[in-house]
C-alpha cells in the first residue's frame, strides 16, 4: 500500500495492483471509508482535510433472501466510482452506537411477515423505534425499501423506517424508493439519484455518470467469485426425477424433485433456496387467448421490452393468473360495473382481499366479455413472470451435481374452475425430458445448521415445510454429527411465535409455554433452534431462521 508522504494519507493501491479501474475505486473507496473512521494520530490533519476526495458513506441492508445485501453490495460499488468511501454494514451487525455520528447513510431493506423486518433488522428496528435511539440531525438519508406489491402492507418496514428516521430529525436528501418485485430500474432511479443528492455537499465535485441498469461482470468487487447464473441469467438444468411423496388417498400432493446441475459448477450451501423460473399452463393460455378473442399471433412487448408474439408473451413473460391492480382498474373502467368500480376505491383492502381470493385474471375477462383489449394494451396490464424459490431439501455432500426439492403442488377449484399454481405444476407436470427448468441458486447464510456437529438442533416448521430440514439431516449424517435432532411440526399459531422472536412476543404467555416445550425437546441449553417463517396468507412456506440460543433466557425461562 502506498503512503506518498509522511502525513497521513488515505491509503490507496498501488498503480501495479492487478485490478480494473473500477476495482480499484472500489477498493480505494473502502479503504477511505475505513481509514476515515480509524482514530487520528495525534498530531494528525483533522478528518476533513484528510478525506479531501472521498465522501464516507454508510450503506446498510436488511435483507432475509439476499436481494437487498445484493443492491447493497451494488451501492457500494456504484458509489466508490462517485467519489465516496462507502462501507456496507448487514443491519445484524451494524455497531447502532455508530448512528449518530452518521452523515451519509443510504438503506436498502425487504418487508416480511405483514409489513415487518427481515430478520437481520429486528434487533436494530427494536433499537431505532424504542425511547434509546439518539436524534439523528447531522443524517442525510435515503430508503429503497424492497417489496411485493402482492402484500397489503407493501414496503410496510421501509415506510416505517423512513417516517422513523426523520421523527428522529435526520434529513431526507432524498425520497424514499418502494420496488416491487421488478425492482432493477426503479432501484437503478434511485441509486444513480440518492448518490447524486449526497454528493451535493461533498467536496469531490467528481463526475456522476448515470447508473447502468444492466449489471456488468466488472461490477463485482475483486476476489468475489463471478456468479455466473442468477434471476436474469439462469442455468438451463435437467429435471432427473419427479416422484410424489404421498400415499394413495393422502389429500396433499407433495412430490420429490432431482435436478442435474451438470457441469453449470452451481454450488449451494444446506439452508439455501433454488430459484426456479416457471412458464405458464398453456391451456390456461389459450383460455385467454379465446377470452380475448386474439389468435396469439399479433405483436406484444415481451418482459424486456423486445416484441414477441402474443402468445409467447403470455406462456413465458408474464403473471396470467393474479389480478394486478392496473387489470382490474381497466375492467372497472372499461366495463362500467358499479361493484367492480368500488373496489378499485382506495381503502377497501378487506372486501379486496375477498374479491381477489380464488378469482384469476380469466374469471374477470369471461365476466365481462364486452370489454376489448388489444395485444399491447392488454400485456401492459400484467406483471412480470416472478421466479419462485424453494428451499433445497439436499446435502450436496450427500448428492453432489445435484439439488432436491420438496413442492406441495397448489392445486384447487374456485368459482367452478381447476386452479393451478404456476410454478409447482410447471415442475410437477409439464417438465418433459426435452424441456430444462431455467434456475439459479439464491443464498441464505441466516439458515444454516450449527457449525459443531455435536450441538442438539430442534427444527420446527409450519405445514410441510420439511424441506431444507431433509437437507439439514443429510448434511448432519454426512459429516457425521453427533448431536440429536427433533424435529417439531408446530401448529401454525405457535410457530408464527417461534418463526418471529421479538423480545415482546418472547415474553407472552403462549410464547412461555411453548418456550417449555421446546426447551424439554431440547433436553440440553445449547440446543440451536431451526426455523422456517410461514407467509401471512399461509399458502406458502417462507424462509428460516436459524438461532443458536447458549444463554438466551427466553428458551429456558
Ligand atoms: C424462501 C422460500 C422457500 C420456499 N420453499 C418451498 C418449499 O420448499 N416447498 C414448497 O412447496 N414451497 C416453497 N416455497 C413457496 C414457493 O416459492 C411457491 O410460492 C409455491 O410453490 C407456490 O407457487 P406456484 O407458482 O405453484 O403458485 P402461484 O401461481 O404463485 O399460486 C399461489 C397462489 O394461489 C392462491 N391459492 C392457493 N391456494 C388457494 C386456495 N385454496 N384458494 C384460493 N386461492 C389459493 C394464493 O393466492 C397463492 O398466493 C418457498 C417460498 C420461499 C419464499
Ligand atoms: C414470507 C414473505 C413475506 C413477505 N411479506 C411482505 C410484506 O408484508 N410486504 C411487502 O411489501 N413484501 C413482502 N414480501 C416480499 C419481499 O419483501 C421481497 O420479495 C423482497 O424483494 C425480498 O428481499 P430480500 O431477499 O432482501 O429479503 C414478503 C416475502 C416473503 C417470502
Amino acid at each position: 500500500m502506498e503512503q506518498k508522504n509522511d502525513q497521513p494519507q488515505v491509503p490507496c493501491l498501488p498503480e501495479s495492483a492487478p485490478f480494473t479501474p473500477e476495482q480499484r475505486a472500489y477498493l480505494n473507496g473502502f479503504l477511505a471509508g475505513l481509514f476515515s473512521r480509524a482514530p487520528a494520530p495525534a498530531g494528525a490533519v483533522p478528518p476533513a482535510a484528510r478525506v479531501e476526495t472521498l465522501r464516507p458513506l454508510s450503506i446498510l441492508f436488511g435483507s432475509q433472501t439476499g436481494n437487498a445485501e445484493n443492491l447493497a453490495k451494488r451501492i457500494a460499488r456504484e458509489a466508490g466510482k462517485r467519489g465516496f468511501a462507502p462501507t456496507v454494514h448487514d443491519l445484524s451487525k451494524y455497531p447502532v452506537a455508530q448512528l449518530a455520528s452518521e452523515e451519509r447513510l443510504l438503506i436498502v431493506t425487504s418487508t416480511y411477515g405483514d409489513g415487518e423486518p427481515p430478520d437481520n433488522a429486528k434487533t436494530f428496528w427494536e433499537f431505532l423505534s424504542s425511547v434509546a435511539a439518539p436524534k439523528l440531525p447531522h443524517t442525510r438519508f435515503s430508503i429503497c425499501a424492497l417489496g411485493d406489491s402482492n402484500y397489503l402492507k407493501f414496503c410496510g418496514f421501509g415506510k416505517e423506517l423512513d417516517t422513523r428516521l426523520e421523527s428522529l430529525a435526520a434529513q431526507r436528501a432524498h425520497p424514499r424508493a418502494d420496488c416491487d418485485a421488478e425492482f432493477e430500474e426503479p432501484f437503478a432511479k434511485w441509486l444513480n439519484e440518492a448518490l447524486s443528492a449526497l454528493a451535493e455537499t461533498g467536496s469531490a465535485g467528481l463526475p456522476e455518470p448515470m447508473v447502468n441498469t444492466e449489471r456488468r461482470a466488472e461490477d463485482r468487487a475483486p476476489g468475489q467469485a463471478v456468479p455466473a447464473y442468477d434471476r436474469n441469467n439462469p442455468f438451463r438444468a435437467t429435471l432427473v426425477t419427479n416422484r410424489k411423496l404421498n400415499g394413495p388417498g393422502s389429500q396433499k400432493a407433495t412430490r420429490h424433485f432431482e435436478i442435474a446441475l451438470d457441469d453449470s459448477q452451481l454450488t449451494y450451501d444446506v439452508g439455501d433456496a433454488l430459484g426456479v423460473i416457471p412458464s405458464n399452463c398453456p391451456e390456461l393460455v389459450e383460455d385467454i387467448l379465446a377470452a380475448l378473442r386474439a389468435s396469439g399471433d399479433q405483436a406484444a412487448p415481451g418482459r424486456d421490452g423486445v416484441q414477441v408474439a402474443l402468445r409467447e408473451a403470455l406462456l413465458r413473460h408474464y403473471e396470467i393468473t393474479k389480478i394486478s391492480q392496473p387489470f382490474l382498474q381497466a375492467m372497472a373502467e372499461r366495463s362500467g360495473d358499479e361493484p367492480l368500480k368500488k373496489l378499485t376505491a382506495p381503502g377497501v383492502n378487506g372486501e379486496l382481499t375477498k374479491f381477489l381470493w380464488g378469482r384469476e385474471i380469466i374469471d374477470l375477462l369471461l365476466a365481462h366479455p364486452a370489454v376489448r383489449f388489444s395485444a399491447v394494451e392488454f400485456v401492459c396490464l400484467l406483471k412480470k413472470l416472478q421466479p419462485r424459490l424453494y428451499s433445497i431439501s439436499s446435502s450436496p455432500k450427500a448428492h453432489p451435481g445435484q439439488v432436491h426439492l420438496t413442492v406441495n403442488v397448489v392445486r384447487y377449484e374456485s368459482l367452478s374452475r381447476k386452479r393451478k399454481g404456476v410454478c409447482s405444476t410447471f415442475l410437477a407436470e409439464r417438465v418433459q425430458p426435452n424441456v430444462s427448468v431455467p434456475v439459479f441458486v439464491r443464498k441464505n447464510e441466516n439458515f444454516r445448521p450449527p457449525p459443531l456437529g455435536d450441538v442438539p438442533i430442534i427444527m420446527v416448521g409450519p405445514g410441510t415445510g420439511i424441506a431444507p430440514f431433509r437437507a439439514f439431516l443429510q448434511e448432519r449424517q454426512a459429516v457425521g454429527a453427533t448431536g440429536r435432532v427433533t424435529r417439531w411440526r408446530a401448529p401454525s399459531a405457535r410457530c408464527c411465535f417461534l418463526a418471529r422472536p421479538s423480545r415482546k412476543s418472547l415474553r407472552s404467555a403462549p410464547a412461555a409455554r411453548t418456550r417449555k416445550r421446546v426447551a424439554r425437546l431440547a433436553g440440553s441449553r445449547r440446543a440451536f433452534l431451526c426455523l422456517r417463517q410461514r407467509q401471512p396468507h399461509g399458502e406458502r412456506c417462507g424462509c428460516g431462521i436459524a438461532r443458536n440460543y447458549p444463554n438466551e433466557q427466553g428458551m429456558h425461562g
